[in-house]
């Protein structure tokens, strides 16, 4: 293996899986390139050389170095192929591509179909490739999303409001469970779980009877939208309710100690077992010891711990 290409998506951590694998492949003598704008940057040949020192200080910075878009073009065939094109044109013996779910599809497709040797890390605040505990970028999110909500709980507080708060996630309740748990919400709506409006509002009605002053219930953005329920909320029980959407912030900031560590690990492993040979595959630190899975698995729906997450987060409000 003389020389690997590295694309990638957006969030936290990203940048210090570049560093991660650029130092290893040139610790074992490999030359790497950096595509830039992801699948859109193959297909058009952006490509950059990373040596060690064009990832010096990149290690605390969130985002991509590489830029990257949602290529449009990457899922007709022409654009496939003239990804491939490039692959072969540039002489990139094997690729890295650093992602969530779309990413590693792509991944998938271009080890599958055509035989390219392709490695995936998994890189997503939504923390939703299956068979992965933890996907690089996620503990980011949901501590940037923690850190909102204390500074939203003070307000709600002060002034005895209800607030409704969506996180992101896509259709992923994860962010909302964690956020919920680690922020003391007293309710969490996610796409993994049915809820009754009419037993949240009763559960409203009857805390104010007996002193219950402030509210804070959590909305992933695949359930519903923050504005309608606390419009609902509003209408039905006259409580002064606002509504805070974290949006973008959950993506972007300073990677978290354990996004770097994750990072460090898995660039470093997916360098190692591309030398090797293997394709087609995810690596991962499930249970903390590294390992792969193959990408045809990482891509299928996650399921995810819901009902004795939710059991806790009511039992603890
Ligand atoms: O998949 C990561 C994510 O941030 C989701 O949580 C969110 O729904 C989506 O990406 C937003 O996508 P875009 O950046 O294309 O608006």
């Amino acid at each position: 293996m003389n020389r690997i290409g590295i694309l990638t998506r957006d969030c936290a951590g990203i940048n210090a899986a570049i560093r991660a694998v650029v130092r290893v492949a040139c610790f074992n003598s490999i030359e790497v390139l950096g595509i830039q704008r992801g699948y859109e940057g193959l297909i058009n040949e952006e490509i950059v050389p990373l040596e060690r020192f064009d990832v010096s200080g990149i290690i605390n910075r969130g985002g991509t170095i590489l830029k990257t878009v949602r290529s449009k073009k990457f899922l007709t065939q022409e654009g496939k192929e003239k990804a491939v094109e490039t692959i072969k044109k540039n002489r990139i013996d094997g690729l890295i591509v650093i992602g969530g779910n779309g990413s590693l599809r792509g991944a998938h497709l271009l080890a599958n179909q055509y035989n390219i040797p392709v490695i995936g890390i998994p890189a997503t605040i939504d923390n939703d490739i299956n068979g992965v505990d933890l996907a690089i970028g996620s503990d980011t999110a949901v501590n940037v999303a923690v850190d909102a909500l204390d500074k939203i709980r003070d307000t709600a507080t002060s002034l005895e409001r209800i607030f409704v708060v969506e996180v992101m996630g896509r259709n992923s309740g994860y962010i909302a469970m964690q956020v919920a748990l680690a922020g003391g919400c007293e309710e969490v709506l996610v796409p993994e779980r049915e809820f009754e409006m009419d037993k949240v509002l009763e559960e409203i009605s009857a805390g104010y009877k007996i002193g219950k002053i402030s509210w804070i219930i959590i909305v992933a953005e695949g359930k519903a939208k923050a504005q309608d329920i606390a419009q609902t909320i509003i209408e039905n029980t006259g409580y002064e309710t606002r509504v805070a959407v974290l949006g973008y912030i959950q993506r972007g900031g300073s990677p978290t100690a354990l996004d770097r560590i994750m990072a460090a690990r898995l660039g470093s492993f997916a360098v190692d077992v591309l030398r090797k040979g293997e394709s087609d595959k995810c690596v991962c630190a499930n249970e903390n010891k590294l390992s792969t899975i193959p990408l045809e698995i990482a891509i299928q729906p996650k399921q995810i711990e819901i009902e004795n997450y939710y059991r806790l987060i009511k039992i603890l409000t």
